[in-house]
């Protein structure tokens, strides 16, 4: 059992590389690298394919005895000389790779001390071969032990380099539904920073020192440090990198990263402002305080959905019911949601609108100003469950039609200007919770009544005329009937 070398210089180089390795894993923590060396590093994930083949290839041949001239098992010297000098090149340059990241989580533990031992179990192989032993039992639990080796140093570099859910089944982003009174943190916001920054900023690949996969985490923040401070969203780093031009490096999520849109920001903002709790609701909020609104935008569902249980209207239908003076659109391709403009003709008759009736459901806009509208056309109105875009501007309707309205749950604009209505009627938009934009110039509302609206809804859009630039445009476009 004596051991023999073919080459002298190849044993040196195996050796050498063999002690540095074991060096690296002992000393890690204590090793500093020139920039020079750390750039070895990064070949890292070509070079690491070579082993794995070379590796694989001579452990087959080990364990079969195929293909070979040699005695009972022994493997081609050259390949395996070349399968263990690989090995000790990609774990030394793996772990100069693993320099580079500043703060190592289990993943990258594992794999480096399961890609270590590999290498140097590689070497050993390489020494057994040299020695010609008898009994091959110690070679080939030593090849069984390095199929092992590859498969968990992949699988776990697998997940360092692509996260910890590499393998599993493809995840999609967190698009359920928010629930209805959502927790700000859990549910908003926690989903916002999971779906664009948890990526980078988790136990496995934790860039700039900083954690958010907890709130806790998140406040302890990072390398800079002030990644949220309490109440003052400008004095908080995480949402200074936010508003950074994209193509600053400081800008998160870095470039080539789809960056948050300004909701998302002005969540963010509003949430450190408030706090940053993780117990805080939204109908713990305010309507006053903006967070309630943009909380409230994410959840609306897209129109496709909300529309998506409208009954159907047969295109014939919508042919019946049209003429030059009523036109019927399909809103969005081919919805069942429908909007209408109505158009005076020379002589007028209700009935045109009151046929209506058939598809009322699914009405979502509907344009009757300048008509001369009386209770059967707020009848229609009123059946007209999903309106949300109403215009009866330069109608007569009065104080005793709007109270209609009310039961118009979805109503988000209407345009009632240059009518009769009265003071009454702000008391009814006023419990219209989904109105956002109402044009009322030129009524017999008071001013002083307009004022109190204003400042009770902060959010409500009041439009009550004083603007001349917008009331042109509105009557410009809302007089000319396109026949
Ligand atoms: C593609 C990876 C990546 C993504 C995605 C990413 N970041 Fe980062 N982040 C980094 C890196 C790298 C650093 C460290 C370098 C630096 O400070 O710019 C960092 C640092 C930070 C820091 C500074 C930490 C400190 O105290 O040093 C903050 C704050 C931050 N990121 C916030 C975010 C936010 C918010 C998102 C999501 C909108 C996000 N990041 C998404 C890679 C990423």
């Amino acid at each position: 059992m004596t051991y023999t070398s073919k080459n002298k210089w190849v044993d040196y180089v195996i050796f050498g590389l063999s002690v540095f390795l074991v060096f690296c894993l002992l000393f890690d923590s204590y090793i500093e690298l020139p920039r020079l060396v750390a750039w070895i590093g990064r070949w890292h994930p070509v070079v690491l394919h070579f082993p794995i083949v070379l590796l694989l290839i001579c452990v087959f041949l080990g364990l079969t005895g195929r293909k070979t001239r040699l005695p009972d098992g022994q493997v081609p010297r050259f390949l395996l000389t070349l399968a263990v000098i690989f090995a000790l090149v990609t774990a030394i340059s793996g772990f100069f790779l693993g320099k580079e990241i500043d703060t190592k989580g289990d993943l990258l533990y594992w794999h480096q001390w399961l890609g270590g031992t590999l290498a140097l179990l590689a070497a050993l192989w390489y020494w057994l071969e040299g020695m010609q032993l008898e009994n091959r039992i110690y070679t080939k639990v030593l090849q069984v032990a390095l199929i092992g080796l590859v498969l968990f140093t992949g699988h776990y570099g697998g997940m360092v380099t692509h996260g910890e859910d590499f393998l599993a089944l493809p995840t999609e982003k967190r698009e359920e539904k928010i629930p209805e009174n959502p927790l700000i943190y859990k549910d908003v916001v926690g989903r916002i920073l999971d779906n664009n920054c948890v990526s980078c900023h988790n136990p496995n690949k934790q860039k700039g020192d900083l954690l958010m996969t907890s709130l806790d985490e998140l406040l302890k923040g990072g390398e800079v440090g002030n990644t949220i401070v309490l109440g003052n969203p400008e004095e908080s780093e995480i949402i200074r990198r936010l508003h950074l031009p994209f193509d600053d490096e400081e800008h998160m999520p870095p470039d080539g990263k789809k960056p948050l849109d300004e909701t998302e920001i002005r969540i963010l903002e509003r949430w450190i402002a408030l706090g940053a709790s993780d117990t805080l609701r939204l109908a713990h909020i305010g309507n006053s305080e903006p967070l309630a609104d943009l909380v409230k935008s994410l959840m609306e569902p897209d129109p496709a959905e909300k529309w998506a249980k409208f009954p159907q209207v047969a295109d014939s239908t919508l042919q019946n019911l049209s003429s030059d003076y009523l036109t019927i659109k399909r809103v969005a391709g081919n919805s069942n949601a429908l909007s209408i403009d109505v158009y005076m003709p020379p002589e007028y008759d209700p009935k045109a609108v009151t046929n209506l009736r058939r598809v009322a459901e699914n009405i979502v806009e509907l344009d009757l100003s300048g008509l001369p509208i009386g209770k059967e056309e707020i009848a229609l109105i009123a059946a007209s469950k999903n309106l949300e875009w109403l215009e009866i501007d330069k109608t007569p309707v009065t104080d005793s039609e709007t109270d209609t309205l009310r039961a118009l749950s979805k109503l988000h604009t209407l345009k009632i200007f240059e009518t009769a209505i009265g003071d009454k009627s702000l008391l009814v938009f006023r419990e219209m919770s989904s109105l956002k934009s109402i044009y009322l110039w030129e009524t017999s509302v008071s001013k002083e009544a307009v004022e109190q609206l204003k400042t009770d809804m902060p959010l409500l859009k009041v439009n009550s005329g004083i603007d001349e630039e917008l009331r042109s445009f509105f009557i410009e476009k809302d007089s000319v009937p396109e026949i």
